[in-house]
Parts: structure tokens; C-alpha cells; sequence
């Protein structure tokens, strides 16, 4: 027996049945505010994600030679990718330029509910727009996705990275101690924070001031922390601006500022946000995103870029733990004929309710009525249509009911009209 490989998943009929209603629904989300879909590569060179994170990344993901002996990696996330594509062969194109996407990404990581080796995201990025209406927006669209696909309990939490790092420049903290406070504030482990502040001799009062203001969704708090710094002061009146926009005009009222937002990924700077579904406990996190920088790395003209991504499998799992009733599968029509010498009718008759967009199934095991029926059933046929030869003299089939058990005598030409008046 074959397992399957640690961290990777198939999907059943069902499984594929909602995972397309999601996607469907999210694409037109995407399209509404209007964004276009690319499609990159699974695999890209290894370089394309060391060049900002350093070689400590290798060990988070798929890294291998293929046998040109070239160093490639699959794409542990898209938006490296998007940025390469873009440079290449996007540079030109109007501003800005909105483009999403949906792709399965690789994580070497430690597998669990909700966290995976092979997982989907439906992301988007957006080059060439900084103003506050365009980060409005790209949150407003996030949150609109998760919530048109049909969640009801999503929470954003919105941050800003520039406003952290000037607070900690403020009090004299070096690049190499901010490296190591931020997977600490990442966790939320303001102990250790304190702690560590502590051990870098910063004075108690503004070690405590830094919590403070790590743990506030209050803006008035990180104001009075940073008021002299003239460039974070901008950067907050922006996020004013923003939370103002998603309140009033975009109608998001559920959101919070909190500063501890620091996202994993190396390339982020300033705005930065965050969706979670409190359904999911400890992988929680549906959606993250925000400001990066990687044109100007990538060898591009520097251009400001945003976008988030969203894990796919956790958003439907989201739904499945809020008991969200997805469309269940169901066929039309399941054809039926009663002996071999009807399979030339019954798949003509078939083959027209096809060409109309009837979904339609048709006996090709030529099991007889009694079985077909029940086979019909388990493949939730709303109609049968059942084919035999006295019926046929008169141009004519049994049409029944698969709830009711009710059968009548429709003339052939008239099956159309019949199914679709239903
Ligand atoms: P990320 O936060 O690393 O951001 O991933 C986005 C989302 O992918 C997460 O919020 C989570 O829902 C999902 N995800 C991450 N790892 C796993 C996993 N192992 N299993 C299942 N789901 C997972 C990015 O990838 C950025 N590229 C987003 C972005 C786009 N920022 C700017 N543009």
C-alpha cells in the first residue's frame, strides 16, 4: 500500500465540489474590484526566495537540483513569483495593475489541522497605487472575499511595521536586537519581550511603554509613544485615514489595530494585516498581507507593491466548522434504458439534454430499471428519464420524479420544456 506523502491531502468528489464553489466565488470577488488572474510556475529558482530572506529559508522549504544540476525550489508562496513575472514582462502595463491568483504553494512545515506541506492560497497583488484608499481597498477586498464565500466570524487586525521598527529605533534598539524581538511579538509572548528589553538594558518604563503599545488597539496610545517622529507620524495619519475608509465607506466594522502584528514572510514594510477565524484556534490565521518591498531587489524600477494572500484550505474549513450549507452535488436527469436495443435512443435523448446544459447521466452498465434507479438516487438524479420500447412507439419516454416516485408519459420533443419548467 501506497501512503500518501506527510502534509499532503487528496479530495473527494465532495471535497472538489466545494473547494470550486469557493474558488468561484472568490475569483468574482477578486474580478469585481477589479483585479485579473495570472498563473506562475510551481517551481522557480531557488534564488527567487533566498534573495531577500537569506539561505535560513532553504529549511522551511522544498529545495532540490533537478538533473541540470540547477537549484530550484517550489513555491513555498506566490507573491516572489508575481514580482518576477512583473519585472519581466508587466513593467509597462497601466497603473496600477491589480492581478490575482489562485496556486498550491509548499511549506516544509510540521503538519496539523489547518497547516500543511501542499496548500492552496488565493492571493492578489496590486503595483503602482500607496495611496490610503488603495490599502482601504485591498483590505476592504480581502475581507469581502472571506465574507461573500460565507463566513460570519472573521476578525482583521491591522498593523503597521514602519510605526514598530521607528518605536524601537526610538529607544536605541540595533537592527540585529529587533531581529530578535520580533519572532517573540510575533508569537505574543510580551513576557519574553519584556524580558529580552530588559537584557538589552532598556530603561523599565519604556520597556513597559513598548507593551503597552504592542498590546493596544487604541491609536491614540502609539501616537503619544511616537509623537516627535515627524515620517511615522505620516505613517500613522495613513493608517487613520485607512481605518476611517473601512468603516465608512467600505462598511468593515469589525477590525482592530494591533501593533503586534510582525507577518513571517522578510519582505513586508509599513501596512500590514491580518484575518482571522476564531473557529480554527491555533491555525487560525486565514488571511495576511500588507506593503513589501522586492521590485527594487528583483532588479525592477522601484514601484510600490502590496497584496495578501488567502489559505484556501483553512477558509473551507472555516465554513465546514461554521456549518456553512455548501450546494450539495446533484445530477438532473439520469437516463435509463430498459434493454440494449434502447442505448441508441436513450443516448441521443441524453446527448440533446447535454448539448442544453442538463446535467445528465445515462446507464452505460445496461443494469435494467431496478438498479439504475438506485444508482440514480445515490447520485442525487432529480429526474430518471426511463426508455423502453412501448413508450418509444409513441414517441414518447417515462419521466419520473426521484423524490416523489411520480412517473408520466412525455413525448420526447417536449423533455426539454418539461425538465426546465421544473
Ligand atoms: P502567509 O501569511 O505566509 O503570506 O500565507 C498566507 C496564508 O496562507 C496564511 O494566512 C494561511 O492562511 C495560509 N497558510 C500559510 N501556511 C500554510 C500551511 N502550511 N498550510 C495551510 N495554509 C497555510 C503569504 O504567503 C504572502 N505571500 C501574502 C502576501 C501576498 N503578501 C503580500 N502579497
Amino acid at each position: 500500500m501506497f501512503k500518501l506523502p506527510r502534509g499532503t491531502t487528496d479530495f473527494t468528489p465532495e471535497e472538489m465540489e466545494k473547494r470550486r464553489y469557493v474558488e468561484e466565488k472568490m475569483a468574482s470577488t477578486f474580478k469585481s474590484f477589479g483585479y485579473r488572474e495570472i498563473q506562475t510556475p510551481t517551481f522557480e529558482t531557488l534564488e527567487l526566495f533566498t534573495a531577500k530572506s537569506g539561505d535560513s529559508i532553504i529549511d522551511e522549504i522544498y529545495a532540490f537540483s533537478d538533473k541540470g544540476g540547477r537549484a530550484l525550489a517550489l513555491r513555498p508562496e506566490l507573491t516572489a513569483p508575481v514580482i518576477r513575472f512583473y519585472i519581466d514582462k508587466l513593467q509597462m502595463e497601466p497603473k496600477p495593475l491589480k492581478l490575482y491568483y489562485f496556486g498550491n504553494c509548499f511549506r516544509y512545515d510540521r503538519p496539523q489541522k489547518g497547516r500543511y506541506r501542499e496548500f492552496q492560497q488565493a492571493g492578489c497583488e496590486i503595483i503602482g497605487a500607496d495611496t490610503p484608499e488603495a490599502y482601504a481597498e485591498l483590505i476592504a477586498m480581502a475581507y469581502n472575499i472571506l465574507k461573500n464565500v460565507g463566513l460570519k466570524n472573521i476578525k482583521l487586525n491591522i498593523g503597521n511595521l514602519n510605526i514598530i521598527d521607528s518605536m524601537f529605533t526610538k529607544i536605541g534598539l540595533s537592527k540585529k536586537d529587533k531581529k530578535k524581538l520580533l519572532p517573540l511579538i510575533d508569537k505574543s509572548q510580551f513576557e519574553d519581550v519584556l524580558s529580552l528589553l530588559r537584557d538589552l538594558d532598556v530603561p523599565k518604563d519604556n520597556a513597559e511603554k513598548i507593551i503597552d503599545v504592542l498590546q493596544t488597539s487604541d491609536i491614540i496610545k502609539v501616537k503619544d509613544f511616537i509623537k516627535e517622529d515627524q515620517s511615522v507620524k505620516d505613517e500613522l495619519s495613513n493608517m487613520e485615514e485607512i481605518v476611517d475608509l473601512l468603516k465608512n465607506s467600505f462598511n468593515v466594522k469589525d477590525y482592530q489595530i494591533k501593533m503586534s502584528i510582525v507577518r513571517g514572510l522578510d519582505y513586508y514594510k509599513g501596512l500590514v494585516f491580518e484575518l482571522d477565524a476564531s473557529v480554527l484556534g491555533a491555525e487560525k490565521q486565514l488571511c495576511g498581507g500588507g506593503a513589501y518591498d522586492l521590485v527594487k531587489l528583483f532588479g525592477g524600477t522601484d514601484v510600490s507593491t502590496a497584496g495578501f494572500a488567502i489559505g484556501f484550505d483553512r477558509a473551507i474549513l472555516a465554513l465546514e466548522a461554521e456549518k456553512f450549507a455548501f450546494p450539495s452535488f446533484k445530477t438532473d436527469v439520469y437516463v435509463i434504458p430498459v434493454n440494449e436495443e434502447m442505448l441508441v435512443k436513450s443516448t441521443e435523448i441524453a446527448q440533446n439534454l447535454r448539448k442544453e446544459g442538463i446535467l445528465t447521466d445515462l446507464d452505460i452498465l445496461r443494469r435494467g430499471v431496478g438498479k439504475s434507479l438506485k444508482y440514480a438516487n445515490s447520485k442525487n438524479a432529480e429526474k430518471a428519464i426511463i426508455i423502453g420500447p412501448k413508450d418509444l412507439e409513441k414517441d414518447s419516454v417515462t419521466l419520473r420524479d426521484m423524490k416523489t416516485g411520480e412517473q408520466e408519459l412525455v413525448k420526447i420533443a417536449n423533455i426539454l420544456s418539461k425538465l426546465k419548467n421544473n
